[in-house]
């Protein structure tokens, strides 16, 4: 069993592997199409970043690839349909991060309301100025955390451990947790906050959610953050705000047109503004949460590989499957088309066969079934399932 891990994943990804039997070989960098294609022979398991791009034709080149694990949050970089055809399933370590991304926050939160921004830069410019001026505590103050999701749920958590009130607005009917209280309405939310904090995720209706009406309507000197999704704020609107003082500082990681390389220039029209805290889009960027992308990303190919568990891959259906004690499991990844589990039944009733456990999901065109058995199908009944029509493939463990 090979895997094959490029992009300079974390040394807990191959420790992960290595321990399920796998043999890994690593690489630095991406590759190109070409070498990609060349180098996937006789390897089952790929793990790449962003920077390695997975096309149809590496696919087709690559019979022996059974997963690709993605060890970061975004997934383009792959042909997902051209993979879910070919059966190999994708994933990818969507929470990892959120975490770094609260503490970001929480940071950012106090640094604001004690104007640390300008501070530190006047005693870099050499200006001793010790003041309490416009300098709060956080505690007693209502953040309003807008898109109460993985990200919004554990700000809500730590912030609350921090003495803040915490309300939130989710378009979702998502639960409150500890004494965050839901409101009504985004209006609602900010006449109530102290502090705007955006984690809404980047569907499409999202672009411009947060403009010049929403500014006008948030407190006099509350603070907003936005570590989201660069498009979701006007930012022309949030430079006016806090020219005017009408917001007293803001602090933002994500932005609608980012640098592409390390070093290009970083344009916006919030550099140079006072108590505005600008970062490239480093939320989720900490070592903690590269060791535990590694980890999880690699818990789920190994899952997939040798337990047939598809749960959270991003492009085959997903099934929990339960680890396996003693039973002889045979996964059927197959066209969703009726009368497939009807027929792999009747195989399993031919041989006389005990089921003692199947789990069935489907998405979009294709269908997954997990039977767990008392005994092993033997191999002419597995390849009579292989050579059936709307067979994808057929895998025993
Ligand atoms: N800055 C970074 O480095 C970084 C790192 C990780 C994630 N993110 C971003 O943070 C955001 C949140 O991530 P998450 O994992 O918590 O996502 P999530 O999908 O778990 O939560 C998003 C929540 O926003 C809600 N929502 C969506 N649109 C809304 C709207 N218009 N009004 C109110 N609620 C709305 C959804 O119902 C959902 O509950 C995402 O946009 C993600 O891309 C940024």
């Amino acid at each position: 069993m090979k895997a094959l891990v490029l992009e300079n994943i974390h040394p807990t990804a191959v420790d992960v592997l290595r321990s399920r039997g796998y043999e890994v070989e690593l690489r630095a960098g991406a590759l190109r199409e070409d070498e990609l294609a060349e180098s996937l022979d006789g390897v089952q398991l790929l793990g790449i970043r962003s920077n390695t791009t997975v096309s149809e034709r590496v696919l087709k080149e690559a019979p022996d690839l059974e997963a690709i694990g993605c060890f970061c949050i975004g997934t383009n970089q792959v042909d997902l349909v051209a993979a879910a055809e070919r059966g190999v399933g994708v994933f990818n370590a969507p929470y990892s991060n959120t975490r770094s991304v609260v503490e970001l926050v929480i940071g950012g939160i106090i640094a604001l309301a004690r104007r640390l921004p300008e501070k530190t830069q006047r005693m870099h410019d050499g200006v001793w100025d010790k003041s309490a001026r416009g300098s709060h505590e956080v505690r007693g103050r209502t953040l309003g955390i807008v898109g109460y999701g993985n990200i919004g749920t554990q700000l809500s958590n730590v912030a609350e451990a921090l003495g803040m009130r915490v309300v939130f607005y989710d378009k979702a009917d998502r639960p409150a947790h500890g004494n965050a209280r839901r409101m009504a309405s985004l209006a609602e939310l900010l006449e109530t906050a102290d502090v705007v904090s955006l984690h809404v995720d980047g569907r499409p209706g999202n672009a411009g959610l947060f403009g010049a009406a929403e500014f006008a309507a948030m407190k006099p000197r509350a603070l907003f953050i936005n570590a989201s999704r660069g498009m979701v704020v006007d930012y022309d609107s949030l430079r006016a705000h806090v020219l005017s003082g009408h917001i007293a500082g803001a602090a933002v990681d994500v932005f609608p047109v980012e640098p592409k390389a390390q070093g290009d220039e970083f344009e916006s029209v919030l550099r140079g503004l006072d108590n505005v805290i600008l970062t490239p889009h480093v939320g989720g960027s900490t070592q903690e949460a590269q060791e535990e992308i590694g980890r999880f990303v690699a818990e789920k190919l190994a899952g997939f590989a040798l337990q047939g568990s598809t749960a959270l891959s991003v492009n085959l259906p997903q099934v929990l499957t339960p680890t396996l004690d003693g039973e002889h499991r045979l996964g059927l990844l197959h066209h969703n088309v009726p009368g497939v589990l009807a027929n792999l039944n009747a195989v399993f009733a031919d041989a006389g066969d005990n089921v003692v456990g199947q789990h069935l999901s489907t998405r979009d065109h294709l269908g997954y079934v997990v039977t767990d058995a008392s005994e092993p199908l033997s191999a002419a009944a597995i390849e009579e399932l292989r050579r059936s029509e709307h067979c994808v493939w057929v895998r025993t463990w």
